[in-house]
């Protein structure tokens, strides 16, 4: 025996597009034509009375979006489980729709307040009635999903919608009889049609495209092997058709300009169901708390967008602001997924930003053993530029030898236990990693709202103006001049550029008065610099004039020729071919430097390191330890240097094209400063104001 099927409308007295929640809403205000309305909406009734028992509910007025019944709520059997909207525009319709599936007698269940869900417009029963589809991203929250598997006992699945013209699961997927389903693949994140495509096969799958889906063609109400919808393709129409199905199209224009069409129209409240289902969710959620200027540096702002984008859904539990500019704020949030995987990533990018398991949920880190030598085991937790702790054995252990995309290699010895950044080729067989998200925190120095503001209207000005270029110089000159008298470590990294732009003489300079303790760059830096010591040409131009010189392009190579007949740069300083210069003044000042070779170097010169994993274990070495780094006109050493490079270690990053310093300046961190200008003129700066930081003042007359 089967029972009549039944439909939920609500008819348009009150309808019009009072205001916008959705892109389609926009400029449509008051745009729709109340007759038309009434004309297709009676037009789709007609349609659906011959197929189904249409019931009505009473249209209220000053709720104009009353008439999509869809988001009603959700019905599966005699229960129902009430809308809670997320707009306060269509909060008022919640008492009315509740009131309907009372007076029917169904079960009502109620959402905790502020958890939106917004009823079958975001859940949709496959046909066959063995699992729920239900959507999240816009409308509802992924944490109403486990209650409607507990309440109506059947497994959901948890679909993520990311395109905001499709915003309610309606819009862009439609199951259909037989275990058809008509759907816009690109209105999903990845995730979502993977699960979709796992349940329903290819040659069940009807897809969409954007000019269907646009005209609402998913928004289809089928009955039995009708479609009844505003309006579809040729092509469309010839799918639906092979696949067994009548298309019927009716006008519904006038909806779509509050974004919607034929199934927002209705609410089906016989579903069918199949008695073999039985409550099931995937969805997972963890709380974290957070602590810092949350507001005023926008932390709490990323943490949110960040759960956003990675698929995950959020609520804050609690919010704690700090009432005084220099109070802290701590937050508590839940936060969802519709899998453990993508819960552990949204996790670990929030560690990253300094988020703390609660202390009733702390746990010791997962520690899996290295099965083979250079590779880790998988899920390895990547490290970051931020000081890190791991929990082992109840106790935090701070991680040595910070730096980014490392993993932590945890060993036990008689004096405990030690953490360390380690490269995954360095990961030695049977040295444990920490895997997951368990037990790992990150200790973020709070930003202050001072440093944080400063930094942005810096760099949010793309070039630096003079004015501006001057300031920085005279701050680094400031930085440099404590660094180097309280015997601290600056290191410089640097590109030919440096010599091109005439910076030579102010570089060797700061090597000379003891503000630079280590050099780092390529091959082609210490070639220039040594051709235009030699020859007063850098890559052939004569570095007074500004001219090529006759035969200059073969300078270089002759540079190197000498240099390797030497042996090293060292000899050659010593047999005195080199008198001046950056190289120069390493070798006589005791600098230490290292060159990293790469596929276009000429030569190479007898020190530039052409095994690159040798120069990369150099570089870490030189690097220990410093206190500032002055990354010159050089993209891929800077980078490099950034990678091996913890926070706390200020960074001040200058180039003439602006998309190399955002690049380095952009590490989410206070302690780098970006500077777009000319290298060499820069050094000329700095090297003026070290210069007049050192003139002593003149001795004050006693006035009196
Ligand atoms: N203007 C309504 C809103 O934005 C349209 C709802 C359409 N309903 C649906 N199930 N897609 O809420």
């Amino acid at each position: 025996m089967t029972e009549p099927i039944r439909i939920l409308m609500c008819a348009p007295d009150h309808y019009d597009v009072d205001y916008v929640i959705n892109p389609w809403m926009e400029g449509n205000i008051h745009k729709s034509s109340q007759e038309r309305a009434v004309e297709q909406w009676g037009g789709l009734h007609q349609i659906l009375k011959q197929h189904a028992t249409v019931e009505l509910v009473p249209p209220q007025k000053g709720w104009p979006d009353m008439v999509f019944t869809a988001n009603a709520g959700l019905v599966l059997g005699d229960k129902a489980v009430v809308s809670r909207f997320y707009h306060p525009e269509r909060q008022g319709e919640e008492p009315y729709f509740k009131a309907w599936f009372e007076e029917n007698g169904f079960q009502v269940f109620e959402l905790p307040k502020d958890l939106p869900f917004e009823g079958a417009g975001d859940a949709l029963l496959d046909r066959e009635g063995r699992w729920l589809w239900a959507g999240y991203g816009f409308r509802s929250e992924l944490d109403a999903h486990p209650y409607l598997a507990k309440w109506l006992d059947i497994e959901v699945l948890s679909l993520q919608l990311v395109d905001d013209r499709f915003y309610h699961l309606d819009t862009c997927f439609c199951p259909l009889q037989g275990g058809y389903l008509m759907y816009y693949p690109p209105a999903f994140d990845f995730y979502s049609n993977r699960i979709i495509e796992m349940r329903v096969p290819e040659e069940k799958r009807i897809v969409v495209e954007e000019p269907d889906a646009v005209n609402f063609a998913c928004n289809t109400v089928n009955v039995g092997n009708i479609v009844v919808m505003n309006k579809a393709s040729n092509s469309l129409k010839a799918k639906l058709e092979a696949a067994g199905f009548t298309v019927l199209e009716t006008p519904l224009t006038e909806f779509l300009k509050a974004g919607g069409a034929a199934k927002c129209l209705t609410l089906r409240t016989t579903e069918p169901i199949d008695p073999q289902v039985s409550a099931n969710d995937s969805v997972v959620s963890q709380t974290v708390t957070m602590r810092g200027h949350l507001l005023d540096t926008g932390l709490i702002d990323r943490a949110l967008d960040l759960i956003q984008e990675g698929g995950g859904s959020f609520q804050v539990l609690r919010f704690d602001l700090g009432k005084q500019r220099q109070s802290i704020s701590t937050a508590e949030i839940r936060v969802s997924a519709a899998f453990q995987g993508i819960l552990e990533e949204i996790v670990a990018q929030l560690i990253d930003l300094g988020a703390e398991a609660r202390p009733q949920d702390e746990k010791d880190a997962t520690l899996t053993p290295v099965e083979m030598a250079g590779v880790s085991p998988d899920d390895f937790y990547v490290t970051t530029i931020y000081p890190t702790e791991i929990r082992v054995h109840g106790d935090w252990v701070r991680v040595q030898g910070q730096r980014m995309d490392g993993a932590i290699a945890v060993s036990e010895t008689s004096d405990g236990v030690v953490a360390r950044c380690k490269l995954l080729r360095d990961l030695e067989l049977g040295e444990k990693v920490v895997t997951g998200i368990s037990g790992i925190r990150t200790v973020r120095k709070p930003e202050s709202r001072e440093t944080r503001s400063s930094e942005f209207s810096f760099m949010s000005s793309g070039v630096s103006s003079e004015r501006r270029v001057e300031l920085v110089v005279d701050q680094v000159a400031w930085e440099l001049r404590q660094i180097r008298d309280r015997g601290g470590k600056t290191v410089v990294t640097a590109g030919p550029v440096v010599i091109h732009t005439g910076g030579a003489e102010h570089l060797s300079w700061l090597i000379r008065n003891g503000y630079i303790q280590g050099l780092l760059g390529g091959n082609a830096i210490a070639v220039h610099d040594i051709e235009q010591s030699m020859l007063g040409t850098s890559l052939g131009v004569d570095m007074k004039r500004g001219v090529a010189v006759r035969g200059g392009h073969r300078h270089h190579l002759n540079a190197i020729n000498l240099i390797r007949r030497h042996g090293s740069i060292a000899n050659a300083v010593e047999a005195g071919i080199i008198t001046s210069g950056v190289m120069y003044e390493c070798v006589k000042n005791g600098v230490p430097f290292v060159l990293a070779g790469s596929i276009r170097d000429d030569g190479p010169l007898p020190d530039t390191m052409m095994d690159l994993i040798e120069a990369q274990t150099a570089y870490s070495k030189l690097l220990e330890g410093a206190d500032s780094i002055l990354m010159l006109s050089t993209m891929l050493h800077s980078i490099g240097v950034g990678n091996m490079t913890p926070s706390g270690v200020k960074m001040v990053c200058v180039d003439i094209n602006p998309a190399v310093v955002t690049k380095l300046s952009d590490r989410g961190s206070v302690e780098s400063t970006g500077v777009v200008t000319d290298v060499g003129l820069f050094l000329s700066l700095l090297v003026k104001q070290l210069d007049r930081l050192t003139t002593p003042y003149p001795t004050p007359v006693a006035t009196r």
